[in-house]
């Protein structure tokens, strides 16, 4: 299924579930999402990688709601961690998932390296030297070995918005490729470090797929170059990063895991790992909408805005990497179309969804959709302009549950101290 949100009856509905009906239960802004769908989308990659032992390691950060990675590891799924935070919605969620969880970021700190390597985590993705020195040292002290992967920096160029793209040595992720295999060779010999794999990730919203298959076949000669230095390796990483579909053009994901799944595979055919795959966006983002109420329309000289209930405090992608998102009226009107912006409450002009964008006439109260909002946008909601965060509903089918309570201004002064 490419896409969940769709009209029956001239009403949007999530899977078999009517939008209007859950705004009128859980009020809006309020985050829904398809468990069918995300689902469907595990599936797709677990049949596309099912010539080959492999671990669908999900990024938390796209969507770390807790019924989310109990889902996805009830399903098959480990996890691709960023924080200690993450480490512990994993445990939280899904504890036997733990190791099949790996770890990467740029500044883990001691207490999260120490509590991965209490957890058990499959692996470490280390991102410097001095890392992997401070990861020899904390193993040592605990007395816990650490299985680690260097995220190597393939210096591939990826078509992507620049915010998100990551493999180029002028980024901050990653080890030189070219100096990595020092660095092995040096860590092989520490007697609590275990040289386990090499992971790269080049980006994210990465349609075109050849890119990832470039950055592999520079892994796949380091990993040779081990092996002749006696270090075999028994995992490879190849990140997460691929891109879906924004627009209303036709998408089919099963081709598109295909096609990203040929290159992963083909890169890596001749050797004996097991893959590691970190998609995030993929499996969540199309799962889910933003819904929200419309409170207001303004003409200012000749622009009109419709300004909403959601502001970029609950879906900042728009604001923050000029994204592009549908949004449709939940209720379908054959009324006149005509360009409007779209804009939330938010005292700050980069506080908008859409610009210039065609949208039938609307009302107070008319509710919208705000589609693909399922990764990146709880996950990256704030509390600016003290915003309450929305609530989350999980759809199954004719069936919804909420896996998250609207916020309420005590919960945000809870921490303070007057
Ligand atoms: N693995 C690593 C090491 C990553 O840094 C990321 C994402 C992923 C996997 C998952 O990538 P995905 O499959 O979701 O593309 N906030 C931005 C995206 C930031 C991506 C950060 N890293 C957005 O809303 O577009």
């Amino acid at each position: 299924t490419a896409r969940p949100f769709a009209y029956r009856n001239r009403a949007l509905s999530c899977d078999q579930t009517s939008l209007a009906t859950l705004a009128a239960t859980h009020g809006t802004p309020l985050y829904v999402y398809s468990q069918q769908h995300i689902l469907g989308r595990l599936a797709l990659f677990q049949q596309a990688f099912a010539s080959r032992p492999h671990t669908i390691c999900y990024a938390v950060k796209a969507n770390s709601a807790l019924a989310i990675l109990k889902l996805l590891a009830q399903n098959g799924a480990g996890f691709d961690i960023v924080s200690g935070g993450e480490l512990a919605r994993v445990v939280k969620a899904a504890k036997p998932a733990v190791k099949k969880t790996v770890f990467a970021g740029v500044g883990k700190q001691i207490p999260e390296i120490d509590a991965a390597l209490k957890a058990g985590i499959l692996l470490f993705n280390v991102e410097s030297e001095s890392e992997l020195a401070l990861l020899a040292d904390r193993a040592e002290l605990l007395k816990i070995p650490a299985r680690f992967s260097l995220r190597v920096n393939p210096d591939v160029f990826a078509e992507t918005h620049p915010y998100i793209s990551t493999g180029l040595s002028a980024h901050k992720f990653g080890i030189d490729i070219n100096a990595a295999r020092a660095i092995y060779r040096k860590a092989a010999k520490s007697k609590y470090l275990i040289p386990t794999g090499v992971s790269v990730h080049i980006g994210s919203q990465i349609r075109a797929v050849d890119p990832f298959g470039a950055a592999l076949d520079r892994v796949t000669s380091l990993i040779q170059q081990l092996k002749k230095d006696g270090i075999t390796l028994t995992h490879i990483d190849a990140g997460g990063g691929l891109g879906i579909e924004y627009t209303d053009a036709p998408f089919d994901p099963a081709a598109a895991v295909a096609a990203y799944a040929k290159q992963v595979l083909e890169a890596t055919d001749h050797l004996d790992l097991h893959l590691l795959l970190e998609p995030g966006r993929f499996l969540v983002a199309q799962a889910g909408a933003l819904l929200t109420t419309v409170v207001n329309v303004k003409k200012n000289g000749n622009k009109t805005f419709v300004i909403t209930d959601a502001g970029m405090n609950d879906l900042i992608r728009p604001a923050l990497y000029q994204a592009h998102h549908q949004i449709l009226p939940v209720r379908q009107t054959s009324a006149k179309s005509s360009p409007v912006d779209i804009v939330g409450p938010v005292c700050e002009s980069g506080d908008f969804f859409a610009r210039d964008r065609d949208l039938p006439a609307t009302k107070p109260g008319d509710l919208l959709a705000i589609l693909d909002a399922g990764a990146y946008g709880m996950s990256l909601t704030s509390n600016y302009n003290t915003r309450t965060r929305p609530p989350e509903v999980l759809v199954d089918g004719a069936e919804s549950r909420l896996i998250r309570r609207r916020e309420t201004i005590k919960d945000l002064f809870a921490p303070e101290l007057p």
